[in-house]
């Protein structure tokens, strides 16, 4: 049992970037390579935990032995992670799109008289301060992320008060670090307990040391 300390827990883990409609051919998408998050599902699912892995369009595939739904855009990912639920915990790992294109076209857009387009963007639902917030069925433990390029910390700590999870992984994604779409990862996990620097390791490493942080939290 101790090498399974998640075993009859479920965990959801959303992962990757998401892809936001323009018209049936076209999208909004990011850089995230989903590379973080799928380690991080491996690493849970490692340590017997049942993992509902919620991926947008992502550049690597989904580890292994956890269960994976596919979605392209944020408010299929909220739906998918709502209908996941009950879960123990929550790591959010995706890099949700913030803004979606209010009315994206039924049709191909075409070339014409009017001249490009204008794009009206409207929010997207923030999928981990819904989850944080939820007055019933809230996982026990929910987690988000903070990449930030400046004043990382401070961003990260704020980032957690206001939308509402327990953690916050925050990291330095400065193109100067090499952490984006790259192998390795350098994070501070906050809590309410305080903060605590991680050093610099592949992003599997990063995983299987949140992983074991998110038994004891649950243990
Ligand atoms: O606000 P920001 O995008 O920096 O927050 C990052 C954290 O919030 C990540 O954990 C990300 O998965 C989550 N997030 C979300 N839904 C959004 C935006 C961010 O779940 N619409």
């Amino acid at each position: 049992p101790a090498a399974r300390p998640l075993a009859g827990r479920h965990v959801v883990v959303t992962s990757g970037p998401t892809h936001e409609p323009i018209d049936p051919v076209r999208y909004i998408a990011n850089r995230s390579s989903g590379a973080q998050g799928a380690a991080i599902g491996a690493a849970l699912a490692a340590l017997g935990a049942r993992v509902t892995f919620v991926t947008g369009p992502a550049a690597v595939p989904p580890p292994e032995g956890v269960e994976v739904v596919r979605v392209e855009r944020a408010g299929e990912m909220l739906d998918a992670v709502r209908a996941a639920l009950p879960a123990d915990a929550a790591v959010m790992a995706a890099a949700v799109a913030d803004w979606r294109v209010d009315g994206a076209s039924g049709q191909k857009l075409k070339k014409g008289e009017g001249g490009p387009p204008s794009l009206v963007l409207v929010p997207n639902p923030d999928i981990l301060a819904t989850v944080a917030g939820m007055q019933a069925g809230r996982p026990r433990l929910v987690v988000g992320f903070a990449a930030e390029t400046e004043r990382v910390l401070e961003h990260a700590r704020a980032k957690r008060l206001r939308k509402g999870c327990d953690w916050i992984v925050a990291n330095d994604v400065s193109p100067a670090t090499g952490i984006m779409g790259g192998s390795e990862n350098a994070v501070t996990l906050i809590t309410a307990m305080g903060e605590e620097e991680w050093p610099r390791m592949g992003k599997d490493a990063v995983a299987a040391r949140l992983a074991a942080r998110i038994a004891e939290a649950l243990a």
